[in-house]
This record gives structure tokens, C-alpha cells and sequence, in this order.
């Protein structure tokens, strides 16, 4: 199997979800301009991450991911991008605290332009197009023109992920993820919340350890990291030309790095072990996520795992699990048993958006409450079998969007039409996400104090 890899050798193997570019010699030449731009993460980036995927992996962290479905050049803004940033780092002190451990933060973001279909074609009416493969490639408009996939859009999601990357690490070390400031945007929150009585308890216990601190003179004047936060980038690696052409030595240590963004992930789609995408990302060193359904078996699993890991470094891998509400405690567990029979390490974590998407009013959409429920599950099924759930991967927005059903303010099928803006699938709007982030750090508190009353009693 070991054969040599090269940033290209991917083009040998079968491949899926390729779009069909008209124009294979402008395809060429603009993959030849990328490969002569800037890095967009630097290797020592994507290193420090795996180091905190590694104590994840170990049991002592936990890994929010999330961000866009698709991003898209229309919304390309800097509100929109605050706005993610702002709900994002609030989760992240909620779970910080819920877990009383290190959140690591990964932004679907930067980068994540491109999107697997199940369908080659779409039809509306008696007309048929190619689909919409995200804004990397063609346009979401229903026209050809728009439809015909377009190299030089690369070069925009290029420029878009540099100049996103950009404000995003301008935030992260510039001030604005402040503690303090999250504090308060947290507190903001829960006052408004319908469920504000059910919120507050947790939200004052961050207050008064926020006093504490302040009391004992621990301040963001005197320690940088309550005015800092990393903040890493990921996407699925879907489109091959583009993740080569920005796959890139690393001179500090001779290795391959995908520049791209830190993270990387492979799709339930192109998964294939002798497919071309396994083939791409077994050869660079990012932390790579591996996403998990329900068609996945435990020997295909590990299969993927020696082909991704073979030296079960702990942080290179991550297994974001995607099966449903009333799939997961079918699928979970016999993954789980077969990983750490092998002692395989990796990172558990849980996409509760994929499995649980349905059509209401002609709108693809997600009730909040099976979203929830297959994190929970997810929780409870590493209880029980002793592992850890490391993390969640979800697809959220800063807006205020009304795509998926349910929450606090139980949107409901009939106020989907108001402001469904995504150019794929459904997001949590920013209070959903918190929301979920409230309710999963009540969880893990409730995890806490009953191991403790194991040990104890
Ligand atoms: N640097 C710490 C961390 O990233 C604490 C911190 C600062 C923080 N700003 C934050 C945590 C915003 C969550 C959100 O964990
Ligand atoms: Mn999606």
C-alpha cells in the first residue's frame, strides 16, 4: 500500500463530486497562479492545533467546530463575519465552563467554499442544470451561465479566505475576544432568552468566577490569555486542484502541509479508502477530520483509520460523527467498540446537523430538538462506553436566520420564509447555537457530579 505521495498522486485514483470544468486549460493555469500565492496558514499554525486535538483525544479538552454550510462571495462582510465570531466565542465560554476544560476553536470558515451533491444535475420545471456546487465553483443562480463551473472562482475564494482569515485573527488577538467582552455578550444573551430563569444559574457561576479572578487581580491587562484566543480555520477538503495547488513544503520541518486552512475533513461521500481524496490528505500533516455515517462499517472504519494515522499520532484525527437523532445509538457504539479494541486515538466528535435534515414547507430544515438529541445521545452513549465525546461540529451563523425550527423562541415551519438566507443547508441562528451550548454545558456538569458521586460514594 505504502506508495509513494506526492501533492499529485490523488490524480491517479478514481475520484467523486468533480465538476466538469468546460475549459480544462484555464483550469489548469489558474491552479498553476494559486500554487504561486502565499500560504494562507503557516505549518507551526496547523502543529499547535493537532497538539490541542491531542488533549482532546486524551480525554482533557473538548474540539467546537462550526460555521457556514457554504460560505458564500455575496455575504462576504465584515458584520457577518463579527457576528459569527461573537456567537462563536460565547459557545465557547459556556462550554469552557461546562467542561472545565479547554474548548479548542475551529471555524468552518476561511476556506469552506465547496460542496458535495448528491445529485450531478438539478430540475425546475421542465429545465435541467448542473447543481449548484458552491461559490468555488459555479453560481447558485438557476442559469446556465451561472451554473458553468468557473476556474476563476478559485481565485475568489482565495482572496475571500485571506481577507476573512485576516479580521479573524485580527479579532482573536486584537482585543476583541476579550473575556471580559464575551462575558458580557453572554449576559446579554441570557437576559433576552425566553429561557433566561433556565440560563441565569449557570451564567452567574461564570460571573462570580469572573469576579473571583478580578479579585485576586487576574485581568486582561496583566494576562494576555483573558484578552487572546486561538482560533484555527477548517473546510471540507472536497476540491482536489485547489487543495494542491495550496499544498505546500513546510521549511521548518520538510513536510507537507495543506495551506488552505489548518484543518482539513473528508466528506461521507468521498471516503472511498482507494478513492482519490483519502489519497490527498494521507500525505499532508493538518489534523484531519474523517466525517462518519451511517453507511460506515467498524472494519471500514478502521481501514481509514491506518490509511489517515498509521503512526495513531493523537490529534491527527478527528471522527465527526453524522447518523441521525434515531440513528446514532444504532451506529455509535459498535465504532467505538472497534476504535478502542484497536486502541486507536482519536478525537470523538458530533455533527448533529447532517442526519436530521428535513423538508417542511418546501424548505430544507432542522428541528432544533433532534439536533439535541443526537448530542445528547452522543454523550450519553461515550458514558457508557467509557470514551470520550470530544466535541461537536455544527453549521451556525451569527444572524438572526430562521432556518432550522425550534429553540427557545420555537420558530416554527411557517417562520422559515422569513429570513431563510443559506446558500445550502439550514444554520443555527446565533441564539440556537448558544442555546445549544447552555444546554450541553448543564449536561456536562450533570456528567461531573455524578462521576463524583461514583468516586465518592
Ligand atoms: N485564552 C483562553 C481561551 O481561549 C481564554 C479566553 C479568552 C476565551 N477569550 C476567550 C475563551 C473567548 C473563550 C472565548 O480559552
Ligand atoms: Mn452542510
Amino acid at each position: 500500500m505504502a506508495q509513494t505521495w506526492t501533492p499529485n498522486s490523488w490524480r491517479q485514483k478514481p475520484i467523486q463530486q468533480v465538476p466538469d470544468y468546460p475549459d480544462l486549460a484555464a483550469l489548469e493555469a489558474t491552479e498553476a497562479r494559486l500554487a504561486k500565492y502565499p500560504p494562507l496558514v503557516f505549518a507551526g499554525e496547523a502543529r499547535r492545533l493537532k497538539s490541542a486535538l491531542a488533549n482532546v483525544a486524551e480525554g482533557r479538552g473538548f474540539l467546537l467546530q462550526g460555521g457556514d454550510c457554504a460560505e458564500s462571495f455575496a455575504e462576504h462582510g465584515a458584520d457577518t463575519i463579527r457576528d459569527f465570531f461573537r456567537a462563536f466565542l460565547q459557545m465557547a465560554v459556556v462550554l469552557t465552563f461546562g467542561a472545565q476544560q479547554p474548548v479548542v476553536k475551529v471555524g468552518r470558515i476561511a476556506g469552506q467554499f465547496a460542496k458535495p451533491r448528491s445529485s450531478g444535475v438539478e430540475k425546475q420545471g421542465d429545465v435541467t442544470l448542473p447543481s449548484y456546487r458552491g461559490d468555488i465553483i459555479n453560481g447558485i443562480e438557476f442559469t446556465e451561465e451561472a451554473r458553468i463551473p468557473n476556474p476563476e472562482r478559485q481565485i475568489m475564494a482565495y482572496r475571500q479566505s485571506a481577507a476573512t482569515l485576516n479580521l479573524l485573527r485580527a479579532f482573536a488577538m486584537g482585543g476583541y475576544a476579550n473575556l471580559d467582552n464575551v462575558h458580557q455578550w453572554m449576559l446579554g444573551f441570557v437576559k433576552d432568552s425566553p429561557q433566561a430563569e433556565r440560563y441565569r444559574k449557570l451564567a452567574d457561576r461564570i460571573s462570580e468566577t469572573m469576579d473571583f479572578m478580578k479579585a485576586i487581580g487576574i485581568t486582561s491587562e496583566n494576562h494576555p490569555s483573558l484578552r487572546e484566543t486561538d482560533f484555527f480555520t477548517s473546510h471540507e477538503a472536497l476540491l482536489l486542484g485547489y487543495e494542491q495547488a495550496l499544498t505546500r513544503v513546510d521549511s521548518t520541518s520538510g513536510d507537507w502541509y495543506a495551506t488552505s486552512g489548518h484543518m482539513i475533513w473528508i466528506g461521507d461521500r468521498t471516503r472511498q479508502p482507494d478513492h482519490a481524496h483519502i489519497e490527498y490528505c494521507r500525505g499532508i500533516k493538518n489534523p484531519l477530520g474523517l466525517k462518519c455515517g451511517p453507511s460506515l462499517t467498524a472494519d471500514g472504519l478502521l481501514e481509514l483509520i491506518d490509511l489517515l494515522n498509521p503512526a495513531n499520532e493523537a490529534g491527527r484525527l478527528t471522527l465527526i460523527c453524522r447518523f441521525g437523532h434515531d440513528k446514532v445509538a444504532e451506529h455509535l457504539p459498535r465504532l467505538i467498540r472497534a476504535v478502542e479494541r484497536e486502541g486507536k486515538k482519536v478525537v470523538w466528535s458530533c455533527d448533529p446537523m447532517h442526519g436530521n435534515t428535513i423538508t417542511l414547507n418546501n424548505y430544507k430544515t432542522r428541528p432544533f430538538e433532534r439536533i439535541l438529541s443526537e448530542v445528547e445521545s452522543f454523550f450519553q452513549i461515550h458514558r457508557a462506553e467509557g470514551s470520550h465525546p470530544g466535541g461537536i461540529h455544527i453549521e451556525m451563523t451569527g444572524n438572526d436566520v430562521t432556518e432550522c425550527t425550534g429553540g427557545a423562541r420555537a420558530l416554527s415551519g411557517d417562520d422559515l420564509a422569513d429570513r431563510y438566507h443559506t446558500h445550502c443547508d439550514p444554520r443555527l441562528n446565533a441564539d440556537q447555537a448558544l442555546e445549544l451550548a447552555f444546554l450541553l454545558a448543564e449536561r456536562m456538569k450533570g456528567g461531573r457530579d455524578e462521576k463524583k458521586m461514583v468516586v465518592n460514594g
